[in-house]
């Protein structure tokens, strides 16, 4: 190999820039030297603790006390894998919880002896009274059978993704807790979009995407374990530091690509410059408007009247006519039409008796934008009615 240059480089004899001035900025003790950057690599401290820092603060909780991890769904299943549930265990959850969270639930049923799942039937439109009461008949149905099984732990979302509600959990914490039910809360639409104080919340456990409405890249999620807990939960893959402490078994999993969890530190510094009390805002008073604005254009309502349960995302109901037409029964005719005739997309579902689509507000969109999306969904609710009698 030739390098050619200008100027006198560095050497193991005269090493300028390199040598002992950049040990402390690598990952390694003071009292360890590195001869094996072959095994793992090694990249400069720069940042993981800091970002947990700064997750932490967003969350309120001790640093210590949280993991990053890739995703909301590995999170779920970092959890309840390792969790210890007895026979006659039973885990509750909403029907309207994620498909990967509920599934996650369905594994571990099938997987522990006697372990079992309650599930909350939900359809929306409901005032936050309902749903806790929902929540509490089911334990109290529950309780009814005995037959010697308990509710050892719930899974809710905080927001959920379809429909997308926000759903009161502070209350429905305090409920759970009422009854001696470990509470997980799924917030993987949290972080970003509301406020949130898990001191104040208080779960047993909480799971948070960073790569959603915090704007960091998509593989950075912040897993929340309460410390009476910790000793229980580890890592899917088990690390070296496995029994070591919560944070060091998390902070390294094998070699793996750190960028994404790096980038939540730069997404954190983007945000600062509007603050993050003006993006909420923003984007929450555009999805209130620009659902309302979509909901007159198409003669039709958003799901939810109580303001509160809206936070970025927003529900308006499409007056299809038949909701067993093929066109609304396939899971992709409605996405690869408005992608490719215009250039937009936005998710819709049947949910109890009425068709709806999720839009998502953000800090890039107009109220004009919500002009233009609603002349669409006329235009696309108008063919396929036409074609029912
Ligand atoms: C409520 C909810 N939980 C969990 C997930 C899964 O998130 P991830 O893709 O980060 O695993 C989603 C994704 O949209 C979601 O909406």
């Amino acid at each position: 190999m030739t390098i050619t240059t200008t100027g006198a480089l560095p050497t193991p004899a005269n090493p300028g820039p390199f040598g002992h001035k950049l040990r402390s900025q690598f990952l390694f003790p003071e009292n360890y030297t590195q001869f094996n950057h072959g095994s793992f690599g090694l990249f400069p401290k720069v940042e993981m603790a800091k970002v947990r820092g700064q997750v932490a603060e967003l969350l309120h909780v001790d640093a210590d006390d949280l993991a990053l991890v890739e995703n909301t769904t590995v999170g779920v299943n970092t959890v309840l894998r390792s969790f210890k549930f007895a026979p006659g265990d039973r885990i509750l959850r909403l029907s309207t919880g994620y498909v990967n969270v509920n599934k996650t639930v369905d594994f571990v049923c099938d997987h522990a002896q006697e372990v079992k799942l309650v599930e909350v039937p939900i359809t929306f439109p409901l005032t936050d009274k309902e749903m806790v009461d929902a929540v509490e008949k089911a334990i109290l149905h529950h309780q009814s059978l005995k037959d010697g099984s308990r509710i050892r732990m719930a899974v809710i979302d905080w927001i959920s993704s379809v429909p997308s509600i926000v759903q009161p959990v502070k209350q429905l914490t305090e409920l759970l807790k009422s009854y001696g039910i470990l509470v997980y809360i799924d917030g993987a639409h949290t972080l970003g979009q509301i406020p949130v104080d898990l001191t104040d919340l208080d779960p047993d456990f909480y799971i948070g995407n960073c790569h959603k409405w915090l704007f960091s890249v998509r593989g950075s999620a912040a897993l929340y374990v309460k410390k009476k807990h910790q000793h229980l939960i580890h890592p899917i893959a088990i690390p070296s530091d496995y029994k070591v402490n919560f944070a060091s078994e998390f902070s390294y999993i094998g070699a793996q690509d750190f960028a994404s969890l790096l980038s939540i530190s730069s997404a954190i510094e983007f945000r600062k410059q509007f603050g993050e009390e003006a993006i909420i805002h923003y984007s929450h008073q555009l999805a209130l408007e620009g659902g309302q604005l979509m909901a007159k254009i198409l003669g039709t309502n958003v799901l939810t009247p109580d303001d509160h349960q809206v936070a970025n995302m927003v529900n308006v109901r499409l007056p299809f006519k038949d909701l067993s037409n093929p066109k609304l029964t396939s899971s992709s005719y409605l996405m690869n039409l408005q992608m490719d005739k215009y250039g937009i997309f936005t998710p819709s579902f049947r949910h109890g008796d009425h068709f709806y689509m999720r839009l998502s507000a953000q800090i890039y969109l107009e109220l004009s934008d919500f002009v233009r999306l609603g002349n669409i969904w006329k235009e696309i609710v108008d063919d396929i009615n036409a074609e029912s009698p």
